[in-house]
């Protein structure tokens, strides 16, 4: 067991997906609990990207269903949003950092009166509060992915999808946005779907890794990740049971791409 005990978020109901006449998924079947982070593998093309859309309501299954609070996902909604690795179309690059975030709020119908306080206090929970005036084009990666999670937080999303947000950062930002994206999951209860290609990454963050085979994408294992949270960079990966699943993935993966 995952250790969270809360009520279903995500269902897929035996999820099929055909497009352009081409198998995509096939058969995918699991549940995401409530404040449950999720991480999803796999090789490129398997349809990672895909699940993600399909929880979001960009696509709909060909065949059975997903569900989102138990009912069924028929177009997108602000409870979800995606975290996308391409900041730079997610981004509005003619706002400031304040701005993107505040389009958030004015999507909710925030008054200006109190938008002020709240893009402060977001900013500030993803370490932004110093950059409010500045320009996506003026922030680094990391910074401008923060924007992206405190912008998803403005619009009142409590699941988050993330597409392999730090696949392109260096890797020394690439954990210290691991550790804070862990650390803005435990606070604020939000559940992740979160996507890599990072093996390691994905046992890192996640109460459980969904390993998916390609062509067409279906589910090859589910694996519950029973490492004690806070999570350390250090000793995390230290930890036998780390090095243990580490080696069972890694194998499963190499016997996917075989
Ligand atoms: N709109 C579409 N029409 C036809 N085929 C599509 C469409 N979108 C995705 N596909 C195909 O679906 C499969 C899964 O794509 P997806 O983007 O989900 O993969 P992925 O696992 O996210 O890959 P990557 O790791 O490279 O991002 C691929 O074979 C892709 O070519
Ligand atoms: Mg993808």
């Amino acid at each position: 067991m995952s250790g969270k005990s809360g009520s279903v978020v995500i269902e897929f109901r035996d999820v099929g997906l055909y497009l352009g006449g081409k198998e995509i998924t096939q058969n995918v079947e699991f549940n995401v609990r409530k404040g449950e982070f999720v991480c999803v593998i796999g090789a490129s093309g398997c349809g990672k990207t895909t699940l993600l859309r399909l929880v979001s309501g960009l696509y709909q299954p060909t065949t059975g269903s997903v569900h989102v609070d138990g009912k069924k996902v028929d177009g997108p909604s602000r409870d979800v949003a995606i975290v996308f690795q391409d900041y730079s179309r997610a981004l509005l690059p003619w706002r400031t950092a304040a701005g993107n975030v505040s389009l958030a709020l004015e999507a909710i119908g925030m008054p200006r009166a109190e938008r002020a306080d709240r893009i402060h206090a977001l900013l500030g929970k993803v370490g932004l509060a110093q950059h409010a005036a500045k320009y996506p084009s003026q922030l680094s990666g990391g910074m401008q992915q923060r924007l992206q999670i405190a912008r998803s937080l403005a619009q009142g999303a409590s699941i988050l999808l993330m597409d392999e947000p730090f696949g392109a950062l260096d890797a020394m930002t690439r954990q210290s946005l691991q550790d804070e994206v862990l650390e803005l999951a435990a606070d604020t209860g939000a559940t992740v779907l979160f996507v890599t290609h990072d093996l390691e990454e994905a046992l890192y963050l996640g109460d459980r890794v969904v390993a998916l085979y390609s062509n067409p994408g279906r589910i090859a294992r589910i694996v519950d990740i029973p490492l004690t949270r806070p999570r350390n960079q250090l000793s995390t990966r230290e930890e036998p049971d780390f090095l243990h699943l580490r080696r069972e993935l890694f194998g499963l993966m190499e016997e996917i791409h075989a």
